[in-house]
């Protein structure tokens, strides 16, 4: 989706396109709001554009053949849409957990539905990221630069959040944003979803090093969302590096 539509953008300064989203990420989160991009051994997405697609068709149908690892990517980003936005939701999904795991209809349906719902309005309000759209992008200043450090597709973009929104729970409770209340529910639901298996090993500098290549970074510091409990985040946060050692110590030992 992301490469047609980058091809959508630049093909003649720009065509028409429709996306069908086919996996689940696609459909809760990066077929919905335009950016399209393609990702530069620099950094994540770095050769990019807005455009809007025309019209999304969303088929659930497709999501019977998607890998269990796929589907479970797609899932973190269904969890952040709740975690961010909705406390409703993100405690619908704690008691729902299995059901979405296993893909019974009625469950898929609903999830996909509330987190489209959540990323429409948020890009709706804020369609070039003067603001709050930003706060999409709660565990992607972590998840992104894993992304880079362990090599671009070496691991599944929403695993890669997943460790990230852990790491930002904790920078969030240690720059007095949420309670520890908060990052033990988040954990909860991370884990019961099954995306905290298997810490991923990488140098705290290798991630420093990406992280400064951030887009959102200004002046090199990269700016962040923070939890402020269950449902509601704040964007745009400027973080002492000290704080963000300490996270990444403890949510990501090298
Ligand atoms: N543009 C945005 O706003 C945005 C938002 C979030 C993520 N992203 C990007 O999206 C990318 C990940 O996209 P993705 O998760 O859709 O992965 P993908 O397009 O790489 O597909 C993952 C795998 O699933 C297979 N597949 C797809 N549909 C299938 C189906 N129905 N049945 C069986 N197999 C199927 C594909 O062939 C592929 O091997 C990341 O690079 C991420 O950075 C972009
Ligand atoms: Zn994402």
């Amino acid at each position: 989706g992301d490469v047609a539509g980058f091809a959508a953008a630049t093909g003649m300064r720009g065509i028409g396109y429709v996306q069908m989203p086919t996996t689940l990420l696609a459909m809760v989160d990066s077929s919905i709001g335009g950016k399209t991009a393609i990702n530069l051994p620099a950094g994540k997405n770095l050769a990019g554009a807005m455009h809007q697609p025309a019209a999304i068709f969303c088929d659930l149908d497709y999501l019977a053949s998607l890998p269990d690892e796929e589907y479970r990517s797609g899932l973190a980003e269904i969890i952040k849409a709740a975690l961010i936005a909705e406390r409703s939701f993100a405690d619908w999904l704690s008691a729902n957990i299995s059901a979405v795991l296993s893909r019974k209809p009625c469950a898929i349906r609903e999830a996909v539905a509330r987190a489209i719902g959540i990323k429409a309005a948020v890009v709706a309000r804020d369609p070039n990221e003067a603001g709050e759209r930003a706060i999409l992008n709660y565990g992607h200043t972590v998840g992104h630069s894993l992304e880079r450090a362990v090599g671009f597709g070496n691991i599944r973009h929403g695993r890669a959040v997943a460790w990230g929104m852990e790491v930002a729970a904790r920078i969030s409770l240690l720059a007095g944003a949420c309670t520890p209340a908060t990052v033990e529910a988040q954990d909860t639901l991370l884990r019961d979803a099954g995306l905290l298996a298997e810490r991923p090993a990488v140098p705290h500098a290798k991630l420093f090093d990406a992280m400064s290549h951030d887009k959102k970074s200004q002046s090199g510091e990269p700016r962040w969302v923070l939890l402020r409990e269950i449902g509601r985040a704040d964007y745009g946060r400027w973080v002492d590096p000290s704080i963000v050692r300490a996270a990444l110590a403890e949510v990501l030992p090298e």
